[in-house]
């Protein structure tokens, strides 16, 4: 399904970056791993040749215009081309009440979340465009579809994704270029695991309010990612694909 393409992940350092880097890794995908974190990237990337993946890393800044390019370059001139990118990094800002929010943590929070996405598919697009066409996943949340206390920035930049998401899909639906955006409920990463450090009865309340009582894994979210990739999903395009238990189906 994957076999033979060439993706970028960003935010592969960890989490579910890691996770789908590892499962398109053992489907035949040749992959360019990108992270702010060099020391994390490198490390997933050497686990993923040392499972026989091919796969080749580059510290990345998502919201470094010049950065982002050269993730992009760098993709080219390894592999030759580009045909997927799962925009995932990202971070979750502060929990306060809004008022609470140091407008440098505001700015931080939407410029990685948001201006990141933007960035990566600016110049992922100009690529795909000349050589015929691609699929892009750009990484949103439950929270960019409804909301929970606490989070207002992160749950502001995630329903911006999917807007960005949905009107590219639209500038390029003719273009053989389709861009998707997947939405997982609480995932088992550190990102998750640091929240919860933080608010030790919050599991609880976490998985009361999922029908499925359970985090997902980050490799159940690489297998939704792979498919919004692969031809397999050719008429899906524009669209938000909650994975999450049923979260939002309540
Ligand atoms: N874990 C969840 O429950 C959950 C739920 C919904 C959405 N998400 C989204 O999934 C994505 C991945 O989250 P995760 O849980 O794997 O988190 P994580 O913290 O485990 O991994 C995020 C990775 O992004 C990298 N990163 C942070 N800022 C960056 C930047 N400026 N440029 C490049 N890389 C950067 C980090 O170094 C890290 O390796 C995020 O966009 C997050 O909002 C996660």
């Amino acid at each position: 399904m994957i076999k033979g393409k060439v993706v970028i992940i960003t935010g592969a350092g960890s989490g579910i970056g890691k996770g789908t880097a590892l499962v398109m890794a053992k489907e035949g995908a040749k992959l360019v791993l990108a992270d702010i974190d060099r020391e994390a990237v490198e490390a997933v990337c050497k686990e993923v040749n040392g499972i026989d993946g091919d796969a080749t890393f580059i510290q990345t800044d998502v919201t470094d215009v010049e950065q982002v390019e050269a993730m992009v370059d760098h993709a080219l001139k390894t592999y030759g081309r580009l045909d997927c990118a799962f925009n995932n990094a990202g971070i979750e800002g502060q929990l306060v009440p809004l008022d609470e929010i140091d407008v440098a943590d505001f700015d931080r929070t939407m410029s990685v979340n948001l201006k990141g996405v933007f960035l990566c598919m600016k110049y992922q697009i100009k690529v795909m465009e000349k050589s015929g066409g691609g699929s892009i996943v750009n990484n949103s949340s439950v929270m960019g579809m409804v909301a929970s206390p606490l989070i207002s920035t992160y749950c502001a930049s995630k329903h911006a994704v999917i807007g960005l998401t949905k009107s590219a899909a639209l500038d390029y639906v003719n273009k053989n270029i389709r861009i998707n955006a997947v939405c997982p409920g609480g995932v088992e990463t550190p990102m998750v695991t640091q929240v919860l450090k933080e608010t030790p009865d919050a599991l609880e309340d976490v998985l009361a309010a999922v029908p499925a009582k359970r985090l997902a894994s980050p490799e159940e979210l690489a297998e939704a990612v792979i498919w919004l990739c692969s031809d397999r999903s050719s008429f899906l395009t524009g669209a938000a694909v909650p994975v999450d238990g049923g979260y939002t189906a309540q």
